[in-house]
């Protein structure tokens, strides 16, 4: 061979191995890529292959070479019977099993070719492992003429090319592998996500329902106390009062006794009245919300000395009696952080509404409240307010800087569909 032909063959070589990796580097199914591969390789006349070929996957557990896909005419003979072939039978699982590249002159002649097929035509072999390192990943049969004059250097660039090919394989069946973990990972994700959504709203529905039967509870306690408590001590103030007056003059120790019995009636029913009121206060229900947090206040402020600056829903709104308990009871939570946590003097409350919308604005002047306390899952007390307003779309914001005091607002739909 002359250096001429040399430089020729190697650049055809060269041509030859670019051109299949570029093939193998291509992003897409891999059958298609292989298919491209084997065309590739008819192209490159020093081989003298025809436009007939294959890839075996190896299961190397099994030791079976299973066929993957073909190019060119194959027979449904062929192609049935060339499913499965085992390590050692006929020329590929002799490949498969010596790991070494075969090569055949004739079907006729060559004794290891031991699979035929009706209409099976004379033609030589390569018979190419796929080895990544020292594993065996499957085959590659190409079919020649017969008797073809081997190419001196294919075996080479045949090994070069089965090295990439069983790569490219391994690349895609890691890829395959690590996809089918992803999907079956967002799988399991998106079904615990369903799970907790489901669970969250089922934890919603009673928490709620929780709420409403304290809230009844309360009512129905409160006016137990109030009425039948409150009348019986009444009563009892009324005959210890008819006692007092018909007592006679010089029974002064008694006199004095039956004064001090109605003095404690009468804290008796005070505390009545205060246990009754601490329940649910009556006047939510006979005046409204703004009624309520304005006697609340003046509660707060006899009690405690805190200031309040009341601003409370100028005109008329109709507002469901559910969400004004939720109000009133969110004005307690909030009134009792205050008198807790800001050491504040002075609480503005405004309450207004906009078209549908109701803002309802607690602010004190006190130490500030810290961002880590307003998203603490710990912070009971805070989420008990978000949970009130839920069922009216409720948004709870905090505006608050260290020193300035903090400022709770709540925005809400009135009518929610
Ligand atoms: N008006 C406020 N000013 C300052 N800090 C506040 C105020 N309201 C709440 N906080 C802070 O937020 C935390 C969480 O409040 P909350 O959920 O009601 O829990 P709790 O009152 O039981 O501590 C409080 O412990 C407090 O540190
Ligand atoms: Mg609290």
């Amino acid at each position: 061979m002359t250096s001429s032909t040399s430089n020729e063959r190697i650049t055809v070589e060269y041509r030859i191995l670019h051109k299949v990796s570029q093939i193998l580097q291509k992003p897409g199914d891999l059958v298609e890529i292989l298919q491209n591969t084997m065309k590739a390789l008819t192209e490159f006349e020093g081989l003298k292959v025809e436009n007939k070929a294959g890839v075996f996957l190896a299961d190397n557990n099994q030791k079976v070479l299973k066929l993957l896909t073909t190019i060119g005419d194959f027979s449904q003979e062929f192609i049935d019977k060339e499913q499965i072939i085992p390590f050692g039978d006929c020329l590929c699982g002799r490949a498969a099993a010596s790991g070494e590249l075969l090569m055949s002159e004739s079907c006729d002649t060559d004794s290891r070719h031991e699979r035929t097929f009706s209409d099976m035509t004379p033609h030589g072999h390569y018979i190419v492992p796929l080895k990544s390192f020292d594993n065996l990943v499957g085959i590659l049969f190409l079919y020649t003429d017969t008797h073809p004059t081997w190419y001196q250097h294919s075996q080479e660039v045949l090994l070069s090319i089965g090295g990439l090919i069983a790569n490219t394989i391994e690349r895609k069946q890691i890829d395959e592998e690590l996809n089918a973990h992803r999907n079956n990972l967002e799988d399991i994700v998106a079904s615990r996500t369903q799970d907790l959504v489901k669970s969250k709203e089922q934890y919603r529905k009673l928490n709620n329902q929780i709420q409403m039967i304290r809230e009844e509870e309360k009512s129905r306690l409160s006016r137990e106390v109030h009425d039948q408590l409150g009348q019986s001590l009444t009563a009892l103030k009324m005959d210890t009062i008819h006692i007092d007056k018909n007592l006679p003059a010089d029974k002064a120790d008694l006199k004095n006794q039956v004064k001090s019995m109605i003095s404690t009636i009468d804290e008796t029913i005070k505390s009545v009245q205060h246990i009754a009121t601490e329940l649910r206060p009556p006047i939510l229900d006979a005046f409204g919300i703004c009624e309520a947090i304005a006697w609340q206040s003046n509660e707060y402020k006899k009690r405690h000395g805190l200031e309040f600056d009341l601003n409370c829903l100028q005109d008329h709104v109709d507002i469901d009696k559910n969400l004004q308990t939720a109000l009133f009871r969110i004005f307690q939570e909030a009134v009792t952080n205050i008198l807790r946590h800001a050491n504040a003097s002075r609480v503005q409350v405004r309450m207004s509404r906009e078209k549908e919308t109701l803002t309802f604005v607690i602010a004190d002047n006190g130490v500030g409240i810290k961002e880590k306390d307003i998203d603490n899952p710990e912070s009971l007390g805070l989420i008990g307010i978000k949970e009130r307003v839920r069922p009216w779309d409720g948004q709870v914001n905090f505006e608050s800087s260290p020193g300035k005091g903090t400022m709770l607002i709540i925005t809400l739909l009135l009518k929610i569909s």
